[in-house]
């Protein structure tokens, strides 16, 4: 794949035409789908399961499917989300105290491995595990909702892990959720991100094709 590179964000995509929807993004050149699991107590809201992720496999068996866990104890549903086809699984650091060997189960699955972080948590909780991750997820809004303002600090925030990434000689990328769109893309990208998932600017345009151009031609930096 070439970084930096648009994940849309298919919790803000339409249900009753969710193939057609991700295939609108396919057709554009998207290669990640990132789809967002909320369970109703790691966050206020509740999403979806490994059934639509499985639906999202069907819809487009080429794409990379990054699933982005916002739930409790995210070991126990690893095998639910391989067998829907995930590619890479994300979970929460503040959702798990043994992030470590959860992240290395999910390893062990075949399965690329990510840690997110909420914007209240400092890097600090992660440095331990980055070294054991292929991606490191640093959520630029409370995560439960789509839709909502892109967190500032966040980008210096990227700018840190990125010069630790350097320091420590890892090369795991750097994703950023929420919030972020046409106008803050290249920014984004300049910080040194590597993935931006894009929910309500990617699905909330009419002109899908048009918007993905947008977004895609903003990271080229
Ligand atoms: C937040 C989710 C995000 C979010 C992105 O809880 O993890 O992926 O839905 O949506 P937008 O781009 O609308 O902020
Ligand atoms: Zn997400």
């Amino acid at each position: 794949y070439a970084f930096p590179t648009i994940a849309p964000s298919i919790l803000a995509a339409d249900y009753t035409q969710l193939g057609a929807e991700i295939e609108s993004c396919t057709a554009t050149g998207i290669k990640w789908i990132h789809c967002d699991v909320m369970d109703g107590h790691f966050v206020p809201n509740i999403s979806f399961g490994p059934m639509i992720v499985e639906a999202a496999r069907r819809s487009a068996p080429e794409a990379f499917l990054d699933t982005h866990l916002m739930i409790e104890k995210p070991a126990l549903y690893l095998e639910a989300f391989q067998k829907a086809g995930a590619d890479l699984i994300t979970i929460h650091a503040e959702a798990d105290p043994h992030a470590h060997r959860t992240l290395n189960a999910i390893k062990a699955m075949g399965l690329y491995a990510g840690v997110a972080i909420n914007p209240g948590t400092p890097l600090t909780q992660i440095e331990e595990l980055l070294p054991e991750v292929d991606l490191v997820c640093v959520m630029s809004v409370n995560p439960g909702f789509g839709g909502q303002a892109f967190i500032k600090a966040s980008i210096p925030k990227i700018q840190r892990l990125a010069a630790w990434r350097r320091q420590m000689g890892l090369n795991f990328l750097i994703e950023i959720d929420g919030g972020a769109g046409v106008d803050n893309a290249e920014i984004i990208a300049r910080a040194g991100t590597d993935i931006i998932v894009c929910g309500s600017s990617v699905f909330g345009a009419q002109d899908r094709k048009e918007r993905i151009q947008r977004l895609t031609q903003k990271t080229i930096i």
